[in-house]
Formats: structure tokens, C-alpha cells, sequence
């Protein structure tokens, strides 16, 4: 049984997935709090609606990253968070942050990694033209979008496909991969060699 924390910016699909799957038995895992940089975060009032405990913490009140980041660590310490999953999380970690959860941080990019990586990956991937894209849950390192990939799922971009159809696409195999990939860190099955990522 894994404590999770989750961190959200948006709406919270992900999250949503996450959730549905652990009330199924998929996950041997429990939500102990998510935690917001977007008091608006429609992803808050989905927990809420589960009866998650949520806080939002304002960027503002901080002066820089590593204090930022000091203070959700500090809620994470207090829930005894052993699994930290980004969901749609748009801040960049501080190196505090990722030293202090070590292989304990995921994440998910809406691209096959490497290819484009940052901001807005699935209009990238339609402007550059590319015929595949997928998503990818990868652990997180120092770099954005870097860190040693768990799964991956492809998906064809095809003629008649928009940027907003292209998400959609890309977003219904998000909420097949993160829940597995968070499975299979709550069952103890992801060895990190390197760059590779092997499940036993
Ligand atoms: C998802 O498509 C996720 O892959 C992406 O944001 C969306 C969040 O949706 N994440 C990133 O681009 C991270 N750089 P959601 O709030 O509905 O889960």
C-alpha cells in the first residue's frame, strides 16, 4: 500500500483516472493529498469531491522555487507520501525537490519522449507534422522531461486530425498508462538502471 501524493495545475482528467482506478482494486495505493499552484484547479474540487484532502499553495507568497517546493514538501512529509505523481502539474521542480524524492517522482507528457518535450507537446507534434505521437509516464530528473521513461503508448496522427483531436486522442491512453505505471511502483516492479527502466 503506497502513499501518494499528487500534484495538479488544470482540470484533472489524469487525476481522475488515478482515482477511479485505486477505488477499482487496480492500485494498491492511497491518495493522502493534492496539492495546487491554481486555486482554480477544477482538479481540486474533483478530490474534494472524493473526499481527498487538498491544499492549494500560492507561488506568490514564496520568493523562490526551492522555498516554493519546501513548503509542499513539507505537506508531503506530514502525509508519509512515498510516490509523488505529477498530473498535469505545469511548475518545473526545483533540484531540492527531486533530491529530496529521489526515484519517488512521475510524470506524464502528452509525446513520445524524447521528442517534444516542454510546453504544448501536442501542438508541437502537429505542427512539426509528425505521424506518431503518444504519451509517455517517465520517473522525473533534474532535466524537463528527461528522467528514465516506465511506459510509453503510440498514437497515429491522421489527416483529418486537429491539434484539439490529437490531444484527445493522446489523453485517452494518459488514463490507461498512468494508473498502470503507478500499479507497477506500488508493487515494487520498476528497477531504474540508468537511463533504463526494467519491470520484473
Ligand atoms: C495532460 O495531457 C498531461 O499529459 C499534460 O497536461 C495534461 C493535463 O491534463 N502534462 C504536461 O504537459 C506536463 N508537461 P489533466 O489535468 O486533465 O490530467
Amino acid at each position: 500500500m503506497v502513499n501518494i501524493g499528487v500534484l495538479v495545475s488544470g482540470r484533472g482528467t489524469n487525476l481522475q483516472a488515478i482515482i477511479e482506478a485505486i477505488e477499482e482494486g487496480k492500485i494498491e495505493g492511497e491518495i493522502k493529498v493534492v496539492i495546487s499552484d491554481n486555486p482554480d484547479a477544477y482538479a481540486l474540487k474533483r478530490a474534494q469531491q472524493y473526499h481527498i484532502n487538498t491544499r492549494y499553495i500560492n507561488f506568490k507568497e514564496f520568493k523562490n522555487r526551492e522555498d516554493y517546493d519546501k513548503e509542499i514538501i513539507k505537506t508531503l512529509k506530514e502525509k508519509k507520501i512515498e510516490l509523488v505523481v505529477l498530473a498535469g502539474y505545469m511548475r518545473i521542480l526545483s533540484p531540492y525537490f527531486i533530491r529530496t524524492y529521489k526515484n519517488k517522482i512521475i510524470n506524464i507528457h502528452p509525446a513520445l519522449l524524447p521528442s517534444f518535450p516542454g510546453l504544448h507537446a501536442q501542438r508541437q507534434t502537429f505542427e512539426y507534422g509528425a505521424k506518431v505521437s503518444g504519451c509517455t509516464v517517465h520517473f522525473v530528473d533534474e532535466g524537463v522531461d528527461s528522467g528514465p521513461i516506465i511506459l510509453q503508448k503510440a498514437v497515429e496522427v491522421s489527416d483529418d486530425d486537429t491539434e484539439e483531436s490529437l490531444a484527445e486522442k493522446i489523453l485517452k491512453e494518459e488514463h490507461q498508462i498512468y494508473p498502470r505505471a503507478i500499479q507497477l511502483f506500488s508493487e515494487g516492479r520498476l528497477i531504474i538502471k540508468g537511463r533504463r527502466v526494467f519491470i520484473k
